[in-house]
């Protein structure tokens, strides 16, 4: 549930396998994609449900002990979480030995993020949670191998602890009976922008765009960005697409964009915040972001060329295959995407002005003046 859809009963079993003096559990609350409140809705009204997926997640992997990693701007939660974890030891469930099949003691403490949204992807998380500045690492070992203080370590997202504890409540099969073959039970998305009914909404996977767009009360829908900045730009012409692992893959985050917005503008946007939270540890992100970010102020005031369109493209793709970690891989997603769902707005705005509007000494000049006028 926390983006990279990767089994949660497999990375249990590895990490479990895996040898080691202490078995860990992370919880992932670190929540920085752009779009996204889902894990902060679950933390603040249900923190019992997480505390309990915690439990059965530190008891597959055979864990004593737990961590939530939250994220610095939900400091506000931290009393509440706090407030949890003491019912539960009042309980009987943490910090001492619990009535299980085998013999398990578990707690679980919280460490605070300090508000890097590299900090969510899972190796990055693990640098900072050892009071080390929080970088992705080569993928030498996975976290369930080598992971928090070297030992084996599994990973977790808030939302697929809370459903790990509803799947034991509900069963497996009553999991299974919603969903579609590819991806059973129910997703919790956000969703923001031009609609009427913003919120967060359980969905049982498999569901479609326009579906959801009706619930939402989506309002003259121009396009919707599924996943955050560093998913994908749906058309709203693309109403019949499902929201499951089969077709359009969803981590979380659904805004909507009405026809009133600036695509071009939304794009820098999220352009810039790649820039901005670019750990800076590889050049293709460092300043592929960069590039790109300047080559759309080029499309943006009409200065652009063909050739710019296909450096975009260039750019993207090597993105996509040289970055170390997702930040950078998936930084340039929704614009290539942008450009081939929407190919006549980007051609357009090449050609509309053309190169014409020529070298603007004054704006190039701009800086410098103001540097001489402070000095003088
Ligand atoms: C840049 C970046 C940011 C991420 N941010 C988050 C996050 O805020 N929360 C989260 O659960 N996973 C985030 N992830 C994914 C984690 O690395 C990891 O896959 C996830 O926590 C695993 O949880 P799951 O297996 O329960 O889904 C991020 C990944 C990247 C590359
Ligand atoms: S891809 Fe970007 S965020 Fe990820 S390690 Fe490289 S520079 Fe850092």
């Amino acid at each position: 549930m926390g983006g990279a859809f990767f089994p949660t009963a497999d990375k249990w079993q590895i990490c479990r396998n895996n040898p080691g003096e202490q078995h860990y559990l992370v919880c992932n609350a670190d929540e920085g994609e752009p779009g996204t409140f889902k894990d902060r809705v679950l933390m603040n009204r249900l923190p019992e449900l997480l505390i309990e997926g915690m439990l059965i997640g530190g008891y597959a992997i055979g864990a004593a002990e737990g961590i939530i990693y939250l994220r610095a701007e939900y400091r506000y939660l931290l009393p509440r979480l706090e407030a949890a974890i003491a019912t539960y030891k009042q309980l009987g469930w943490l910090g001492q030995p619990t009535p299980a099949k085998e013999p398990f003691t578990f707690d679980i403490r919280i460490q605070m993020g300090a508000g890097a949204y590299v900090c969510g992807e899972e190796t990055a998380l693990l640098d900072s949670l050892m009071g080390k500045r929080g970088e992705p690492w080569p993928k030498v070992f996975f976290p369930v191998e080598r992971g928090y203080l070297g030992q084996p370590t599994s990973v977790n997202n808030v939302e697929t602890l809370c459903a790990a504890a509803r799947i034991i409540e509900l069963g497996a099969k009553a999991f299974r009976s919603l969903g579609t073959p590819g991806s059973p039970g129910t997703k919790l998305l956000s969703v923001a922008g031009d609609c009427k009914f913003p919120g967060i909404y359980e969905i049982e996977w498999g569901m479609t765009v326009g579906e959801l767009l009706g619930f939402c009360g989506a309002e003259d829908p121009y396009f919707i960005q599924v996943s955050g900045p560093s998913g994908i730009c749906v058309p709203a012409a693309e109403q019949s697409r499902c929201i499951c692992h089969e077709d359009l893959l969803c981590g979380g985050s659904v805004m909507v964009f009405n026809t009133q917005r600036d695509l071009l503008q939304v794009m820098i946007n999220f352009t810039e915040f790649f820039k901005t939270e670019s750990c800076g540890v590889c050049t293709p992100c460092r300043a592929g972001n960069f590039l790109l970010s300047r080559k759309l102020e080029l499309l943006k005031r009409g200065l652009a060329r063909p050739a710019d369109l296909e450096e975009i493209r260039q750019w993207g793709q090597l993105l996509g295959v040289a970055s170390r970690c997702g930040l950078g891989k998936a930084s340039a997603h929704a614009l290539i995407n942008a450009m081939q769902k929407f190919p006549a707005y980007f051609q357009q705005r090449v050609r509309a002005k053309g190169r014409e509007k020529g070298f603007d000494l004054d704006r190039a000049l701009g800086d410098y003046r103001e540097a001489v006028e402070q000095t003088s």
